[in-house]
């Protein structure tokens, strides 16, 4: 798929009728799928511009900043693996994206003058929402895979929902052992009905985790278990119960064997094709500060 290089910027607007105003950064980026999502929001708002994709080399991410500005972009996502270095290119970063480590939105003032933000996590509020009928908040949360960047974002938001319980597990637990002490003073307060701790660290595998897995009401995978056809499932599947709603980030393949299992044992379940969806329509919005057009937006993702 089509993208520009980074040194490619300064002619981007020269003499286009349609400009580039709205980008995506990452390395690689040829296989985003922002544009399918933004491009028809954009044609909806009928906002006469782009959608592009442009590829950033690592360290070179404000440097981008400032070339995107000069050529007239207004406004940026970021992908991997550039969501802490455009963190740190940030003249302002708002308190989640913080929290979270990344960000994933941008927005230029008419200075240049960027503020970041991450809307992954309340973009995950939104998917849950729509998919299951519930709010976050209400929930007792077990994430599979908390570590890593989708993970985190999550964990955070369940946080800052005020969410009864949290349940973490990673391959690498002291990753959670690091996102700890931000996660836990966001959980002050005594909202959790019953014994245990509100927020529970477990490394991938501890037999503890079953009966902490048990208790709660979501689980989600946010490791990259699955986007494999061979892959095996990130959680043994005899702890998925009929109570529970199963969300997994991965949309491709739409059912991973995860899912699979759980549909399989009566639960809920729910893929990542609505936290795609709901994460673009928070960064149109952060932009454009008009609702997203999120029957175009969804239009759009059915044709990938
Ligand atoms: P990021 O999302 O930060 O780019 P990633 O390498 O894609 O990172 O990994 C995402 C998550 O999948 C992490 O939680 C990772 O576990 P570690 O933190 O221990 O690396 C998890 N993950 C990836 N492969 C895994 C595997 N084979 N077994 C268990 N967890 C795995």
């Amino acid at each position: 798929m089509k993208f520009l290089h980074l040194d490619e910027l300064a002619e981007l607007n020269n003499g286009q009728a349609q400009p580039a105003q709205f980008a995506v950064i990452g390395n690689p980026v040829a296989h985003s799928l922002s544009p399918q999502l933004h491009q028809p929001a954009l044609d909806t708002l009928k906002l006469n511009c782009r959608y592009v994709r442009v590829e950033v080399p690592e360290g070179r991410v404000a440097e981008a900043f400032e070339k995107m500005h000069q050529a007239g972009i207004l406004g940026i996502n970021v992908t991997v693996p550039h969501k802490l270095e455009a963190l740190e290119a940030c003249d302002t970063v708002n308190r989640g994206a913080q929290l979270m480590g990344a960000v994933n939105t941008i927005v230029f003032d008419t200075e240049g003058q960027t503020t970041g933000f991450n809307t992954d996590g309340p973009g995950f509020v939104r998917a849950i929402r729509e998919d299951f009928g519930v709010d976050l908040a209400d929930l007792r949360v077990a994430i599979i895979g908390a570590g890593g960047g989708a993970g985190r974002a999550i964990a955070t938001q369940c946080c800052l929902e005020d969410c009864p319980q949290l349940v973490l597990a990673n391959r690498t637990v002291s990753k959670l052992d690091e996102m700890r002490h931000i996660l836990d003073p966001l959980l002050q307060g005594d909202k959790l009905e019953g014994p245990g701790d509100r927020l529970q660290i477990y490394a991938l595998g501890d037999p503890a985790l079953a009966e902490a897995v048990e208790n709660c009401e979501l689980i989600i995978n946010t490791t990259s278990i699955g986007l494999k056809a061979a892959d095996p499932s990130p959680l043994d599947q005899a702890l998925i119960e009929p109570h529970h709603l199963v969300y997994d980030t991965i949309y491709n393949p739409a059912k991973t064997r995860l899912l699979k299992a759980a549909e399989s044992r009566g639960a809920r379940i729910a893929n990542g094709l609505s936290l795609l969806l709901h994460q673009g329509a928070l960064s149109l919005e952060y932009w454009t500060q008009q609702d997203a057009p999120i029957e175009a937006m969804r239009e759009g993702l059915s044709q990938i």
